[in-house]
């Protein structure tokens, strides 16, 4: 509303409702306005992370973070709930085991990774997988803690977990955090260990995936562009030092 009178801002202000006053200062600042179409709405697409509609959303970057270290993926492999990723990205692999607090998806130990202790092998895996997982565990530094005990010397972990994302809803889900908040919580939980963490993601993928989108419905060029300040997903890499 630059170059108006003072008086004629003030008689905008006083007599038009805010939406308008926004709208006219966004159009005199050329700020550009949305145009929500049946975006405009307060529940989502999808209730279930848009697996009614396709693959969700942050498991594009998820299957990336995979294929991308899927060398690693090898040997004595264990992943939480099933042996999905295991059997997707794996090669040469000798042992395929599960591990899950909960005995529906029958793993392998059935047990809290926060208690693990006489339940699971120390130093025998070369690969943990923990996709979209880190965010569920409640007690997270004693599981990062044993998540890396699990793995052999040289050994890896991977893991993926929800940011910009839905809460699961039926389960707590307890840390969301950014990429920062878990090199923190990595680092307290190894402090000899370096582990890669990455953040994944941008505004339009990050408003995508909270409207239950498949990531099918965007384009890669569009998922590919990295915003830091908003993380769909966030990867965790990180080797056990020999
Ligand atoms: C969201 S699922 C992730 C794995 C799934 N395959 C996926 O790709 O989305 C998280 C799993 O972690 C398990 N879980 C939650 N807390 C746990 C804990 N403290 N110890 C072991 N498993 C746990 C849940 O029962 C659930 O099966």
């Amino acid at each position: 509303m630059n170059g108006m009178s003072p008086a004629l801002r003030t008689w905008i202000k006083v007599n038009l409702p805010p939406r308008w006053v926004v709208r006219l200062r966004c159009f005199a600042r050329g700020l550009g306005s949305p145009r929500w179409g049946n975006l405009r709405r307060v529940r989502p697409f999808s209730d279930n992370f848009g697996f009614d509609r396709g693959t969700p959303l942050d498991r594009y970057y998820l299957h990336q973070f995979f294929q991308r270290h899927r060398a690693h993926i090898t040997g004595r492999v264990l992943e939480i709930q099933n042996t999905g990723y295991t059997v997707r990205f794996g090669h040469d692999v000798i042992e395929a085991h599960t591990l899950d607090i909960n005995p529906v998806f029958k793993p392998t130990y059935l047990c809290d990774l926060a208690h693990i202790d006489d339940c699971v092998p120390e130093g025998h895996y070369d690969c943990f997988l923990l996709p979209n997982t880190l965010c569920v565990l409640r007690d997270i530094e004693r599981c990062l803690r044993n998540a890396l005990r699990i793995v052999r010397p040289g050994g890896v972990i991977l893991a993926s977990t929800a940011a910009l994302v839905p809460l699961t809803g039926d389960v707590p889900d307890y840390w969301h955090l950014s990429a920062d908040g878990w090199r923190e919580l990595t680092r307290r939980a190894w402090p000899d260990t370096t582990a890669q963490v990455e953040g994944h993601g941008n505004c339009l993928a990050a408003v995508a995936a909270m409207l239950g989108l498949a990531h099918e419905e965007l384009d890669p060029a569009e998922l590919n562009v990295y915003d830091a300040r908003f993380p769909v997903l966030v990867t965790v890499f990180a080797h056990r030092s020999a």
